[in-house]
């Protein structure tokens, strides 16, 4: 589609050679020689670009670009100043000028400045639309779940967006976190700001401090320039601070004063730097046992602990794991465009299983069960053997103390009926005295 131009100038030679050379670019152009003119035109075309001169007959450019920006909100705007008034040119980006031009200018200048304007512009929309596509996958119905524990934290997660609290999310592996804090991010008025995510655990201790916070020109060998850090990227966004609990003492107090007034330094800086962000952080680690034991700072944490989200397991929320499924089987059979169902009796045997590593694990074993499966339908036979296992009645996990203990039970019990319940006579035959025999009688329950 044509992109239509508005221009607004006093100076009749200017106006028809600026008209004609956008034209000659591809442009439609409408070109005005007054602000009341220019304004009324503005209220009636859809307008991709602005250029005004600045001092014109009835009105100031920079009071037109004011009234447009109250109208339209978000309008690109390059404003024309004469040469030697700079203040001008510093006003109107000020108030929200996109670019200015000083002239004289060359129309090759105009040209590019007028194409870099529009460029930006197409960025900017498609950044937005494509958040946009990105809030949408993180909407409540991307997270399975109507178990009463899940309808918790949709609940929670109702509140959370509406303030810029920190939100600490708390859990075991594979239960969600990332995708609650992202969904928190995308469902906050902060949407349309960057989302950034630093895995704390993921970086030795030395460049965490730099990763977060930034760092100067020649603040240790190699910082070959200045490097901007994490949180100065996630201004007026948020930041998502995973495995928390994996940071170092040492950048434990940085990161308290970024939380206390969003203030940071960069590493090797002097100047104190402002963000606007808002944190998220996430741990599957016990931050009070931490704390008790000296590696988590008692101030971090309660700081960070404005909200807590506890993160339900999926043993928790077994009514959950049959819509997990399914909404697993969609994601999978789509990727590897087959049509695979699930037997009833598979779904029952995923139900009495554990799952250690929650949701993750869960799709994890659907992933596979799609991908080897070779025939319409996925039967118990198909699921790993350790899920099974449990199934048939052998318990997924028994100490050897527990298999004695229930081994010893059992040859008591043989041996006292053997010998109609005379205890000497057991006690003999086992090997014990009386006293133990009855001891072990007392501790395993034994009726007799
Ligand atoms: N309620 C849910 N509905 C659908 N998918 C989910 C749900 N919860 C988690 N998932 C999926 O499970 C996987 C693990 O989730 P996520 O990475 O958010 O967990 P986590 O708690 O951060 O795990 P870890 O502690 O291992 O880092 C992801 O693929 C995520 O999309
Ligand atoms: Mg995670």
């Amino acid at each position: 589609m044509e992109q239509k131009i508005l221009i607004i100038d006093d100076d009749k030679i200017m106006r028809v050679t600026l008209e004609d050379a956008l034209k000659a670019q591809g442009f439609s152009v409408l070109a005005c020689e007054n602000g009341n003119d220019g304004m009324e035109s503005f209220g009636e075309g859809e307008f991709a670009l602005v250029i005004t001169d600045v001092r014109l007959p009835d009105m100031n450019g920079l009071d037109i670009l004011k009234l447009m920006r109250d109208k339209e909100g978000e309008i690109l705007v390059i404003v024309m100043t004469a040469f030697g008034t700079i203040k001008d040119a510093v006003e109107a980006m000020k108030i929200g000028a996109f670019d200015y031009l000083t002239k004289p200018f060359s129309l090759d200048e105009f040209i590019y400045t007028v194409k870099r304007a529009l460029e930006v512009k197409t960025l900017k929309e498609e950044n937005i639309r494509l958040r946009r596509d990105l809030s949408d996958c993180y909407s409540y119905p991307n997270i399975i779940g109507e178990s009463a524990a899940i309808m918790k934290i949709f609940k929670m997660i109702d509140k959370v967006v509406l303030t810029d609290s920190t939100v600490l999310i708390l859990g075991e592996n594979g239960t969600g976190k990332e995708l609650i804090a992202t969904t928190i991010h995308y469902q906050s008025k902060r949407r349309n700001q960057p989302m950034i995510k630093v895995n704390c655990a993921a970086f030795p201790e030395h460049l965490v401090e730099s990763e977060l916070f930034g760092y100067e020109k020649g603040a240790f060998t190699g910082a070959a320039q200045r490097k901007p850090g994490r949180f100065e990227r996630a201004d007026k966004g948020s930041i998502f601070l995973d495995e928390i609990g994996d940071l170092p003492l040492s950048v434990q107090v940085k990161l308290l004063r970024v939380l206390q007034d969003g203030s940071l330094e960069r590493l090797g800086g002097t100047e104190e730097m402002k963000v606007d962000v808002r944190v998220i952080a996430a741990t599957n680690r016990n931050l009070e046992e931490e704390m008790k034991e000296g590696r988590f700072r008692e101030d971090l944490y309660y700081r960070l602990n404005v909200i807590p989200v506890h993160m339900p397991s999926l043993k928790e929320r077994n009514e959950d794991v049959p819509l997990l499924i399914d909404h697993f089987l969609g994601i999978y059979n789509c990727r590897f465009g087959k049509r695979i169902a699930i037997s009833s009796d598979a779904v029952a045997a995923l139900m009495g299983y554990d799952f250690p590593g929650n949701i993750r694990e869960l799709g994890n074993i659907v992933e596979r069960c799609v991908t080897l499966s070779t025939d319409e339908t996925i039967t118990p036979d198909e699921l790993p053997p350790h899920i099974l296992k449990k199934q048939e009645g052998q318990p997924a996990a028994v100490t050897l103390n527990e298999v004695s203990a229930d081994a010893e039970k059992a040859h008591i019990i043989r041996i006292l009926k053997s010998t109609r319940v005379n205890k000497t006579k057991a006690a003999e035959l086992l090997g014990i005295s009386r006293k133990s025999l009855w001891e072990k009688i007392k501790a395993y329950g034994i009726e007799s």
